[in-house]
């Protein structure tokens, strides 16, 4: 039993090394418009010739200041700010947020 245990855990030991590189290099720029769609164009302007609703800075804009870093980007989303609803962001969603978010740097 103790040697089919021990098996167990190399093996979740190594699905976890294959995978955490692997999730990392996942980050999907097209499932970050999707999701930038669907939760965040109800205030901001999420994509170049989409509508703004209000005074929330638009993605475009945000993403070419040049003091935008995926850093902050993850600092912001982590942290929300009143007008910004608590939103219970996934780890994986907000890579694809953050990398749809620095694909449209210097557009
Ligand atoms: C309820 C309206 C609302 C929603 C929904 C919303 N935001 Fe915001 N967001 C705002 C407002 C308003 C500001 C500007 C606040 C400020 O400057 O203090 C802002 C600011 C930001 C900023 C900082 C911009 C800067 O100047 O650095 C980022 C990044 C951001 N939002 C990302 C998002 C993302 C990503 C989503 C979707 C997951 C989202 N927001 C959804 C209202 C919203």
């Amino acid at each position: 039993m103790i040697g089919s245990r021990g098996r167990l855990w190399i093996a979740a030991g190594a699905f976890m090394a294959a995978t955490a590189p692997a999730a990392a290099q996942a980050a999907d720029a097209v499932n970050g418009l999707q999701l930038s769609r669907q939760w965040c164009s109800s205030c901001h302007l999420v994509e170049a010739g989409g509508t703004a609703r209000d005074s929330a800075p638009s993605f475009p804009g945000i993403s070419n200041d040049p003091a935008t870093t995926p850093q902050r980007l993850r600092a912001w989303l982590a942290a929300p700010h009143p007008p910004m609803p608590g939103l219970d962001i996934a780890k994986a969603q907000e890579d694809d947020i953050v990398a749809y978010l620095m694909s449209l740097k210097s557009q």
